[in-house]
């Protein structure tokens, strides 16, 4: 480490401003104290060329020696240039001009490996345990590790999750409290069919903001934990939702049931003709007769995920350009499989982006995009699509 970098007790300057940093943000919102920290996620993933004081942070932290105490991972990649249309690669590597230095300098500051590019770092090895106090910032990563694994992380901002994992502790509020992980809202799911996670997440989302629902209705369905995810994920972008219980399937509920529910709490029954009008908001009440590209995959599909979309596609293949996302590791995965065959044949790519980085290229925007992602509906131009309604439209016999 540089002499710069040491005060005259031989300490580093770096940590200790970091330090100070933590713990002035964390009073900020009540904190009295900071806890262990056990993981760290981060969410500025992308190397934009004007974001010059987190590079300047960044630099910093690497100069001065600093590394992550605990599992670091990062958000997706914004580029995919093998996949790109000519024009958004062309803008998108003048963009994300960057990227190189920001990976360089994440794998310098601990990044579990070159490839920990995802914003599902639960399925490639930064996976916190029950109760463990974590520091995200990823929104849909830290409404899974919430309420899926039952850990403690606020939504974080950007720098500080990787602060917390540098130094190894985190500034207690918020969510990391038991009082305000009890449930303010109970959601009670009447419908006769199991609704799409990400409608019945945004519905959610929409109507509680930023509380904490409880959700009763859905044990019968046994839903698969990729569709808890997905569920989630809508929950905090058509909301700041970033923990949700859901009776017998999330990691709190499971241990303590309806006791998580605050006795003032606020009342949604959730009924067909609700999902139905949430529906149609997500699709911009536009439909699409041939989008120039579909996406699935926001948050980045699970392995299990994908080998059902697999079953699902069974002797169909898509008419329009499809991409899967996925962790690079779960895709290399795939590709050691048989479901990648078969992927092919459905005409579907694989890929690892972000697809709403690829929206924020502005060419972008004369491209249709059909999504089955509640989440990437809501933040970007692309249109919401049910998979089944996906497959009945898009796609045709082999
Ligand atoms: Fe993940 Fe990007 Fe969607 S971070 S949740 S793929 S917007």
């Amino acid at each position: 480490m540089a002499e710069k970098y040491m005060t005259n007790d031989g300490k580093n300057k770096t940590m200790e401003k970091l330090k100070t940093t933590l713990e002035a943000y964390g009073k900020t919102y009540g904190a009295n104290r900071m806890l262990p920290c056990k993981s760290c996620h981060f969410v500025t993933s992308c190397g934009l060329r004007f974001l010059d004081s987190m590079f300047s942070i960044l630099h910093q932290l690497v100069d001065s020696g600093l590394t992550c105490k605990v599992p670091l991972t990062a958000n997706p990649r914004p580029l995919d240039t093998r996949n790109y249309p000519f024009m958004e690669r062309i803008l998108g590597g003048f963009l994300y001009s960057r990227q190189r230095e920001l990976e360089n300098l994440l794998l310098r500051l601990g990044l579990i490996d070159p490839d920990a590019f995802t914003c599902t770092p639960y399925y490639i090895g930064n996976k916190p345990s029950y109760g463990d106090i974590i520091a995200w910032a990823e929104s849909s990563a830290v409404i899974y590790a919430n309420s899926v694994l039952g850990a403690r992380t606020n939504r974080n901002s950007s720098i500080i999750e990787i602060f917390s994992g540098i130094l190894g502790e985190t500034p207690e509020f918020g969510l990391l409290l038991d009082e305000n992980r009890k449930a303010t809202w109970l959601v009670e799911v009447k419908t006769p069919s199991k609704p799409d996670p990400f409608i019945l997440g945004s519905l959610i989302g929409k109507t509680v903001g930023e509380d904490v629902p409880y959700i009763v209705g859905l044990e019968k369905w046994e839903l698969k934990e990729y569709e808890l995810k997905d569920l989630g994920s809508a929950m905090a972008s058509w909301g700041a939702v970033g923990l949700f219980h859901a009776g017998e399937l999330t990691a709190e509920a499971r241990e303590e049931g309806p006791r998580l529910i605050r006795d003032d709490h606020k009342h949604l029954v959730v009924d067909d003709a609700k999902l139905k009008k949430m529906e149609q908001e997500m699709t911009k009440g536009q439909t699409i007769e041939k989008p120039d590209l579909i996406v699935i995959g926001c948050p980045h599909l699970s392995r299990e995920q994908i080998h059902s979309w697999v079953t699902k596609l069974e002797d169909r293949r898509f008419n329009v350009r499809t991409f899967m996302l996925a962790a690079p590791r779960i895709v290399s995965e795939i590709k050691n499989s048989k479901d990648y065959d078969r992927l092919k044949e459905a005409g579907v790519r694989l890929s690892s982006i972000c697809p709403l980085m690829f929206t924020n290229i502005p060419t972008s925007r004369r491209l249709n995009i059909a999504t089955t992602s509640g989440k990437l509906a809501y933040y970007s131009h692309a249109v919401f699509f049910r998979e089944d309604t996906l497959i009945e439209n898009f796609t045709v016999k082999r």
